[in-house]
């Protein structure tokens, strides 16, 4: 199996926790646009999606899913997203595509967080891949100097803009070796919207694609 045939395999594993009738949380990112693809197909058992990104709200609409907001809806059983790294504990760092402020708050929401991943996104520790911090454009030099103190390599996801109209900084050959304790020191830094380590809320279930079939964490 080609990398691609693997998110398709752990989108399509995805779909069984979906439960009819209910509203269903959707992420971001090529994983997560093999899941809307996969979603189409059963449209008409689920209530609507709440997307964690205008992109995402966009292709659920194409595929002829109800979009609506977090706020309209008083319980989301399922969230289902894929990430850029995830280790055995079912920590994740997230965002590479920019969307991880919605992903998270949607993630929080969520009774249950199903992260579909292709083995390629396997890791030992978090680190590997540069951890993205959404900031308020005024605290990018603040924070950036900030996580040179702590030994990254930031560096401006140049003419980029989030969905909430925030900078990211991709931090590269950080340590992470608490990632719920690092989560934590970095939400306390002003300026700072969230960061990528989804470790205090990370998944309750990882579907990982592997070429001997759906491997579930
Ligand atoms: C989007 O902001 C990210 O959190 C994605 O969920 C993550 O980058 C995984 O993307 P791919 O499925 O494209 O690798």
């Amino acid at each position: 199996m080609n990398r691609e045939e693997k998110k398709r395999a752990a989108a399509c594993a995805a779909l069984e926790f979906v439960i009819p009738g209910e509203p269903v949380g959707v992420g971001t990112g090529s994983t997560a646009n093999a899941f809307i693809e996969a979603l189409g197909g059963i449209r008409g058992r689920i209530d609507a999606a709440v997307a964690s990104s205008k992109e995402t709200a966009s292709r659920l609409a194409a595929a002829g899913i109800r979009v609506v907001d977090l706020n309209a809806v008083s319980d989301l059983p399922v969230y289902i997203d894929g990430a850029d790294e995830c280790t055995r504990h079912r920590h994740l760092i997230k965002g590479g595509g920019g969307a991880l402020v919605r992903e998270k708050i949607v993630a929080e929401a969520a009774g249950k967080f199903i992260c579909i991943v292709d083995d390629s996104k396997r890791v030992e520790r978090l680190g590997r891949f540069p951890l993205p911090i959404e900031v308020i454009p005024m605290a990018r030099a603040l924070v950036a100097r900030k996580m040179v103190r702590l030994g990254g390599r930031p560096e401006r996801r140049v003419g980029f803009l989030s969905d909430n109209g925030n900078e990211i900084i991709d931090i590269h050959d950080l340590d992470i070796l608490d990632p719920p304790a690092l989560e934590a020191d970095l939400n306390q830094i002003p300026g700072v919207v969230a960061n990528g380590i989804f470790a205090r809320r990370g998944a309750d279930v990882i579907l990982m694609a592997t070429e001997e079939g759906i491997e579930s964490l």
